[in-house]
């Protein structure tokens, strides 16, 4: 492999090497050969949906959980992401970027090299701005790539009293400020009970559509909502969860560019079925796979659990595993054009073991040993992850 300006410039065979060097580049051309000894390259890993800046914890709501009180009875009592909007609330930038780079470590100790991260825990303006400010700072520090998403429709707020006149107030004065200030390109929203119609969900995505942002919807979690049949008729880059999905919706993924983002470390952790991926992939559909990390439905960072959630129970075999968490990951944020294979004019962002892949995806908890390289540098491994 051939490394220029972070990004993958030739690649191929050994034997290959030699000629590519002499007709391709120049005497001077300053190089590094570095040796791999036969060990194995793979794409870094995307980690396409996270919550991962939030304050707080919720702890305690798990414990409730497990007592039989549903996910919905603790949001209806106040808890849930509005008692983590509080706190986030209360947090200034600075806090907010020092939680989160912890979980921007955790990540890239685990071989990723891109990591989404949505808004939706401060869902007014001002508070909104701040967690998207806290993501720029973090942009600039950081070698692993942070794509930021508005999810302003995640709750809703207390100061507003109904729906309607959230949305109302999201697409009036939230989405053309975020577009002015250019602090995000995408829009999400959480469409089920209780929380965002379908109905409500369109003029929202639309509205952000036309001010040209990408989006995508926590669709079809906890009931047919509606949500993932939208985002296939409005061109979402991704449906997330589609967990409960028709016969129709499923053959509708096959068909449309929409990717199934699926969730299963969530699932475990909401006593949800697992989503249908087989069912997915034999339709055609391109299925990608990631965390949920958030204080809520999901407080593990772990990709090993995804993959083998993935393996154990939704009949993934381990290549899908791996092009749900690279190549498909990458479509889910419109990256594909630079991001998820080891391609030339893709960016040099790869992992290296001498495990086998086999490895991957099987002890929970445990990535097998391996170096990880963002744009074309070695990775520090000590990081400070909090834990
Ligand atoms: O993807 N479903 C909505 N949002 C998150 C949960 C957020 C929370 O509980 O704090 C999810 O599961
Ligand atoms: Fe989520």
């Amino acid at each position: 492999m051939i490394e220029q300006g972070g990004r993958i410039i030739w690649i191929g065979p050994d034997k290959e090497l030699a000629k590519v060097l002499k007709t391709r580049f120049s005497k001077k051309t300053k190089s590094t050969d570095i040796n791999l000894k036969k060990q194995l390259v793979l794409p870094a890993f995307i980690e396409c949906h996270t919550h991962a800046m939030f304050a707080g914890s919720r702890a305690d709501e798990f414990e409730l959980r497990n007592q039989g009180v549903s996910y919905l009875e603790i949001a209806a009592r106040g808890g849930g992401i509005l008692s983590t909007m509080k706190k986030t609330r209360l947090s200034s930038k600075a806090q907010l970027q020092t939680v989160t780079q912890k979980f921007i470590n955790e990540f890239q100790r685990q071989g990723v090299a891109t990591v989404e991260i949505k808004t939706g825990y401060a869902l007014d303006l001002k508070n909104e701005v701040k967690m998207l400010e806290a993501m720029k700072a973090l942009s600039k520090k950081n070698s692993v790539m942070i794509i930021p998403t508005y999810l302003g429709p995640h709750a809703l707020p207390p100061e507003f009293k109904n729906h309607k006149d959230y949305l109302d107030y999201i697409l009036e004065s939230v989405l053309p400020v975020l577009k002015k200030r250019g602090l995000t390109k995408r829009a999400d929203i959480f469409i089920e009970q209780k929380f965002f119609s379908a109905q409500d969900g369109e003029a929202y995505l639309l509205k952000a559509k036309d001010l040209g942002f990408d989006l995508t919807i926590h669709a079809n979690q906890l009931s047919q909502s509606g949500g993932a049949e939208l985002a296939q008729k409005i061109g979402a880059k991704s449906a997330d969860h589609v967990i409960e999905l028709s016969d129709q919706a499923i053959k509708g993924f096959g068909r449309s560019a929409t990717i199934p983002v699926l969730l299963p470390a969530a699932d475990l952790y909401m006593k949800c079925p697992y989503p249908k991926a087989r069912k997915l992939i034999d339709a055609g559909a391109e299925v990608a796979l990631a965390t949920d990390f958030n204080p809520g439905s999901c407080p593990t960072q772990d990709l090993m659990l995804v993959g083998l959630l993935a393996r154990l129970e939704m009949k993934m075999t381990l290549p899908e595993v791996f092009r749900a968490y690279t190549l498909n990951a990458s479509r889910a944020l419109g990256l594909e054009h630079e991001q998820g294979q080891l391609l030339d004019g893709q960016k040099a962002q790869f992992i290296v073991t001498e495990s086998a892949l086999t490895d991957f995806f099987y002890s929970a908890g445990k990535v097998p040993t391996h170096q990880l390289y963002l744009n074309g540098k070695k990775m520090n491994k000590t990081l400070n992850t909090g834990i």
